[in-house]
């Protein structure tokens, strides 16, 4: 089996090696630019490592580990735009460094990249393949429509939450490790709990991301802090926030939330105060770590000996602690 530095060093090498010099260059030159700039590449390593615990040679899969990568870098440049997000893995935001039309048609094309890409794999289970990678691109755009929808809302519920970052974030995830195993022919038993083991890693991954938008270093985290706070993105946080503060601290809460032209830095400061003395920071790391148990729930269900499984163990482990 490959070790997952392995794995990441083989995506890496690939990524490099797409066939992206290509005229016009200011359709092309962004999506280099965002391709190279890295990323934890979590995605397409989930996919090889499904794949892998049915084959040895995890080539087959490769091209369709890349689609989904290019796919997730597509959505990070028409999300950034949606967000009015700054800085992406430490680099300036592909809507800034060009403009919102590049994001646009740059994203789209690199949508249609991942098409062609996915595609790549074995002839008989192209369509098996596709029909997973279609609804849960379709899945992704109902998620990101909720997301921007909440962020006029102030009686978004902690289900309607989650079911949000379920369709935004956890499929994705979830979709690797199905695409993996379905190219893999594992049993339909496992893929299916491969595929659960991905959703609640995928909740657990969002609710780290919503905690590091508030509490991260924006050095490791390479991207700008508070950007949740200022769009008034109905996080688990401030969800919880709005639920558990006394009137006072509501009232202030709902202040800012409400607030126009305030100084961006003093509300970032004063709802991240809220937030701590509240302590939902506490309470998303513990429903971060529920999901993180109900994943390894959904693992043991995986019908292989404990070894073969020990890769997806330490990788759900990783994505608990990272601080990017
Ligand atoms: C960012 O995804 C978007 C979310 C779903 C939170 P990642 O945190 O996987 O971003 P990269 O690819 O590692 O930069
Ligand atoms: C990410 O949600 C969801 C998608 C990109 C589909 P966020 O908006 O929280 O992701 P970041 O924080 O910008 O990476
Ligand atoms: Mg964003
Ligand atoms: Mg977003
Ligand atoms: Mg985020």
């Amino acid at each position: 089996m490959y070790s997952s530095i392995q794995l990441l060093k083989m995506v890496e090498e690939a990524i490099a090696a797409l066939p992206l010099e290509h005229e016009p260059q200011k359709l092309y030159a962004p999506i280099r630019y965002v391709l190279s700039l890295g990323g934890k590449r979590i995605r397409p390593v989930l996919m090889l490592m499904a794949y892998n615990l049915y084959r040895d040679d995890v080539k087959p899969c490769l091209m369709s580990a890349l689609g989904l990568e290019v796919f997730h870098n597509f959505t990070l440049l028409h999300d950034d735009l949606m967000d009015k997000a700054e800085v992406r893995r430490g680099k300036t935001c592909v809507h800034l460094k060009w403009d919102d039309n590049t994001a646009i048609l740059s994203g789209d094309n690199m949508l249609v990249l991942a098409f062609k890409y996915m595609m790549m794999c074995d002839d008989q289970k192209m369509p098996a393949v596709m029909r997973i990678f279609t609804k849960t691109a379709i899945e992704i755009d109902e998620g990101q429509q909720y997301d921007v929808d909440f962020e006029t809302r102030n009686d978004v519920t902690e289900a309607e939450y989650i079911e949000m970052i379920r369709l935004k974030t956890s499929v994705l995830l979830a979709c690797a490790l199905q695409i993996g195993a379905t190219l893999a022919e594992a049993p339909e038993e496992d893929t299916q709990a491969l595929y659960h083991f991905g959703e609640c890693l995928g909740l657990a991954f969002q609710l780290q991301d919503d905690y590091l938008d508030v509490y991260g270093d924006p050095a490791v985290f390479g991207k700008k802090i508070g950007g949740d706070i200022l769009c008034n993105k109905k996080t688990f946080m401030l969800i919880k926030a709005l639920l558990h503060a006394s009137d006072e601290d509501r009232a202030e809460l709902q202040r800012w939330i409400d607030s126009k032209d305030c100084n961006p830095d003093e509300k970032i400061k004063a709802v991240t105060a809220l937030y701590t003395k509240i302590g939902v920071d506490r309470m998303a790391k513990e429903r971060m770590n529920a999901y993180y148990v109900k994943a390894e729930e959904y693992l043991a269900q995986v019908n292989l000996p404990e070894e073969r499984k020990e890769m997806l163990h330490g990788i759900a482990l990783e994505l608990m602690g990272r601080q990017k």
